[in-house]
Order: C-alpha cells, then structure tokens, then sequence
C-alpha cells in the first residue's frame, strides 16, 4: 500500500531517493518522507506529494537512506503519521509496507518500558521493539524484533552507527533487491529501481537482507543463510508500474487475494466497534453508489443472516430525496473512494436525522471519514482502475466482518457459527486465487462474448446482485450493453430480447435456489441464447445444460459472491481487452463522482 525504497552507495542519496520515490508514487501518496545518514540520521517527512517534500528538503548529505510514500491504512495523513520513524534516541531509522497486526499489544508494552511514541502508526511500535534489542547489531536487532511482529510487512532499517549497511525484511508485503556498481537498493516495486537498474533479486517471506554497497546476504528471520539469484528484467517503467500486467485493472484483479488477507488481518471479529454501539439498533440502512451499491445489497443478505435485524439498501442520489423511518437506524455507508457526493450528502442527512453511522471505505482521511460515527477501513491499497475491483471484494470482506459483529452484538449467532464463518473469511484468499488460477479459461469464456449486442447476467438471492455487478463491470469496460436480472424474473419481459447474439452468464452455485437456477438456464437455451454458467467444483450438472462451464471452489453459499465476483471481473476484462477498448479509464467515467 505503501512504496519503499533504500539506497546505499557512492552517490548522494537523497536525490536518488526522491527519484525512486516519484516512481512509486502510484502506490498511494498521502504522505512522504525520507532519512539519510549523515552525522546523526537527517529525516524529513511532511503531508502531500514527493514534489512538495522536495521543495522544502534542506540540501543534506549522506550516501545511505531510506524514502517512502505513504497510502495510509492507521492513522491519518499528517506529518506526525508520515514515515520514516525514528527510535526514542533518534539513531535507528525505518521505513514500513504492510500492516503490523499486534501493533497495539507491542505499543502499549513498550510504552510501559518507556519508549515514546509520536504517532497514531502500526509501524513505530517496530522501530522502538527494534531499539529495545539493539545491542551493536542491527541485523540481529532486527531479527529479534521480528520474532515478535504478526502481520504483514516489507521494512527497511538503518542505524547511525552502522554507515555500511541498510537491514529489510519481507513478510508477505513485495521486496526487491536493485544491484548496481557500488551501490545496491531495495524497493517494493521494480518500478523504484529502474533508473538506476535493470539486475534484480527478489526477497521471499520470512527473509531478512543486510545490504550493503558490494552485495546482499540473505537469511531467513531465524538465521538460515538462503542463496538467492539476480535476475535481468527487461520491463519497460509503464510495465513495471502495472507490475508486469497489462492493464491496472488486471493486476488489481490479480491483487485480490493480497487485498482479502490484509483486509482481515487482526479483525475478525472487529471488536472496537462495541465500544461506539449500543446495540440498540433495530434496522440497519446501507447506502452507496455504483459497485459500492453492489457490495451493499450483497451486505443485506450477510446482514440479515447474521444478525437477524431487517436491512434496507438504498443508493446514495435516492436516500436524501426519501423519508424512511429512521428511528432505531443503524446507517452504513459504502464508499470506495469516501468521497461520492451522493453518499456524503446521505452521510449528513441520516446525522441529522439522528442516526448511527458506520462507513465502509478505502481511503484513510477521506471526507466521508469526518462525517460518520465510525469507520471501518478496507485496506485494499489504492486502485487506479476505474472499474472497481479490489475495493469492491475488500467491501464484502467488510461486510461479512461487520455481520458476525452486529451477530455477537444481538446475540444471533451462536459460538459455533462465528468460528464456521471466521474459518470461511481465513480461506477466503485461497479461494480468490483458485479462480485467478483459472484465468486462461475463464479468458476463452470470455471470448465466446466478444461480438454479443447484449449480455444478461443472472442469479438468485445473495447471488442476484452479483450478477448486477458482473453486467456493470462488464457493460462499463467493453461498452456492450449487460444487464443484471433476478433469474426469476426474466420471465416477465426479458426473454422477449434473447437470441443466439445475447449470451447468458447464469451464476449457479449449489444453494437452495439452484434448482429453480437450473429451470431458468434450460429457459434461455430454448430460446437460443448461448450460456455460460458459473456453478462449483464437481457439479456435473451444469455442463449438461450450458455451453460453458466456470468452476469455483465450493463456499458455504453466503461466500459464494466472492469467488464469482473475481470470476465476472475476468470475464469483463477479457471481453473489452479483445475489443480493444481503454479498460484502465473507459470512456465518460471517472474513479470518484464529487457532483451530486
Ligand atoms: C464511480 C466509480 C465506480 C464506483 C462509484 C461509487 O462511478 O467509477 O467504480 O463504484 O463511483 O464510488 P465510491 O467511491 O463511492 O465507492
């Protein structure tokens, strides 16, 4: 979420630094910040973009340092809150990626042994664990503290006293090794290095590097020496900024599984909200807009479930306009980007009308964020794609969390049940990554739809607004008209429109409405539209009646929408790949609507 970068050499670091850093600044740039080995350890930070922390930089020196760019997942952007951070003594340096899960149990600990802490981050618990170990040794120190970290994390560290080298480390958050002559980098991104490198050795997790300006050693956090090749790159920066992938779209996509784990990491169930909620709530309203919208009406389903209290879902641009019952209203709002002026103007209507509110949302700081009672954080990094995607699979993960929430709340769900469901949400990763396995035949799908005039997604219950997403994702990326449509309900004027031109997509997972599912693809076949139905692993079934089969692994079926929503991305993006369409930025669309 965060970019990182750490250069040691012959060269004056911090304009190598600021340059590596401009190159990551699609990773997110709330904040910014950089520290150098002079005498003492010179560390400048500020709010706002590399451009901004160049201008006001004092000229300083030093041939070791770290920079970083901050997306921000605790803490607001400030400058308190900005990175790198230092050590009580100001001796010890580090940069941070990731999301350190026992940060609070860490902070408190140390606090009582008397470190200071100056901001509301995950990451200074990290540099002060790594003072308290310190003894002449920063690789040590570090591996020491690491011992002690849950969570994800790809850090860089420094120490005023040991000029020769730079310590990081890798848990699940990317790391990079850039090789060059005297001088040597890492970075979370290939991007930040090819300036000055195109020689590369990628650092794999649970693994520390002591780098210095002759080479690398690697050891695993225990102390296992590893031996690790440097490989040549031959990425152009435009593919290094997609990470090799073609599109933004497609490596978010392919992000996902990332996204889910750091979406639940120390959060299941989210306790903290206990602490603002009475429990007096008696029907719960959820308002967005778009995907968002999506996410919401899935949430009815999870909601309901759980927690047994009735759910309404509402769009943003409508909820003003109307005059609900509000008494008793639990309100959350869904907004990837927390700045939709529909969903904000909603967030101030049901304040005034004296209703609770939660918002669901990817970015830290955002408008929505000051004016709601409560906010639960996606964490899905940012997304550059207009079409949402990891957001949006990062608002399920929300919804399914606050739903065993609200569960425990009203007392709904049984002790039994909650560990089903956090075993569910734990695989929910695994899962998402079992369909990207499938991508090469979800593409050739893909490609039966290439030339269609119309696409019908279809479902039922929980899986009806997945097919609503699916056709928006589709119809927003590959301009071919798609619509979504309860699977019951294509009988009351729908069929009319079908024909060999206008394929099916029919989600089918095996829950209590697949069999009526399964009526309505032998419906469609007969009128000629050609199908291609998403259902589970080892049903035999359905390749009797469709054209095309996409497997998913077997959920407990209210999961089922996570899966399939990665499925309907890929079929989405195939489609408009093929048609040659501007998938990143589709025509008249924008990443967040601020006009009402
Ligand atoms: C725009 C975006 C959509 C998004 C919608 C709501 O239309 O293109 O992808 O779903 O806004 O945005 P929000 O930031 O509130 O989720």
């Amino acid at each position: 979420m965060c970019g990182i970068v750490g250069y040691i050499g012959e060269n004056e670091a911090a304009p190598i630094l600021l340059r590596a850093l401009k190159r990551l600044e699609y990773r997110g740039y709330d904040s910014a910040g950089l520290v150098v080995v002079d005498n003492d350890l010179a560390c400048y930070k500020d709010k706002g973009m590399i451009d901004a922390l160049e201008q006001n930089l004092p000229k300083i020196s030093g041939k070791i340092g770290l920079g970083h760019t901050r997306w921000a997942t605790h803490g607001k952007p400030s400058k308190e809150n900005a990175h790198p951070f230092l050590d009580c003594k100001g001796k010890i340096g580090i940069i941070h990626n990731g999301i350190i899960e026992n940060h609070l149990e860490l902070r408190s600990q140390l606090i009582k042994e008397g470190h200071k802490f100056t901001s509301e981050t995950d990451t200074e618990a990290l540099v002060h664990l790594i003072e308290k170990h310190y003894n002449g040794n920063l690789e040590k120190a570090v591996k020491e503290s690491l011992k002690q970290v849950h969570g994800s994390y790809a850090i860089a560290v420094i120490h005023k006293d040991e000029n020769d080298n730079i310590v990081a480390a890798r848990c699940e958050s990317p790391l990079v090794i850039g090789i060059g002559s005297k001088e040597n980098f890492i970075a979370s991104d290939i991007a930040a290095l090819l300036d000055y490198t195109n020689k590369v050795a990628y650092v794999m997790d649970n693994e520390v590097v002591k780098l210095t300006r002759n080479g690398f050693e690697i050891s695993t956090v225990q102390g296992e020496p590893v031996s690790r090749n440097v490989e040549t790159i031959s990425w152009s920066m435009e593919d290094a900024e997609k990470g090799g992938y073609e599109h933004y779209m497609l490596k978010e996509i392919f992000e996902q599984p990332m996204a889910i784990h750091n979406s639940l990491l120390g959060r299941i169930p989210d306790l903290t909200i206990n602490e603002f909620m009475n429990g007096k709530f008696t029907t719960i309203r959820i308002i967005a807009c778009g995907t968002s919208y999506h996410a919401g009406l899935i949430g009815k389903y999870i909601f309901e479930n759980f927690s047994k209290v009735p759910v309404v879902v509402e769009m943003g641009s409508e909820y003003r306009y109307s005059e609900p019952i509000h008494e008793n209203t639990l309100v959350v709002l869904i907004t990837q980007s927390g700045e939709t002026a529909d969903t904000l103007a909603a967030a101030r209507e049901a304040k005034r009308r004296g209703n609770m509110t939660i918002a669901i949302t990817n970015v830290v700081g955002s408008s929505i964020t000051r004016e709601v009672d409560y906010t639960f954080y996606t964490r899905a990094g940012p997304e550059i794609g207009v079409a949402a995607t990891k957001t949006f699979i990062t608002q399920l993960v929300a919804l399914y969390i606050l739903g065993i929430t609200f569960g425990l709340i009203k007392r709904t769900l049984e002790y039994d049940k909650i560990r089903e469901h956090t075993s569910t949400l734990r695989k929910l990763p695994r899962y998402a990554q079992s369909v990207l396995d499938e991508a090469e035949h979800i593409k050739k799908c893909a490609l039966t739809m290439v030339d269609a005039t119309d696409v019908f997604y279809i479902g039922r219950n929980i899986n009806y607004p997945t097919a609503l997403e699916g056709a928006l994702k589709f119809k927003e990326i590959s301009y071919i008209h798609a619509e979504g449509y309860p699977a019951g309900e294509l009988k009351h004027g729908p069929l009319a429109l079908l024909t060999p031109q206008t394929p099916v997509v029919a989600i089918a997972p095996k829950d209590h409405t697949y069999d009526k599912l399964l009526g309505n693809i032998s419906e469609v076949s007969a009128r000629g539209s050609p199908v291609i139905a998403i259902g589970y692993q080892d049903d035999t079934e359905l390749s009797k009646l469709a054209d095309n089969v996409i497997y998913v692994p077997e959920v407990p079926p209210l999961f089922s929408p996570v899966p399939i929503s990665v499925v309907v991305q890929l079929l989405a993006y195939y489609v408009a790949r093929e048609r040659k369409c501007s998938i990143d930025k589709p025509r008249h669309l924008a990443k967040s609507v601020t006009v009402e």
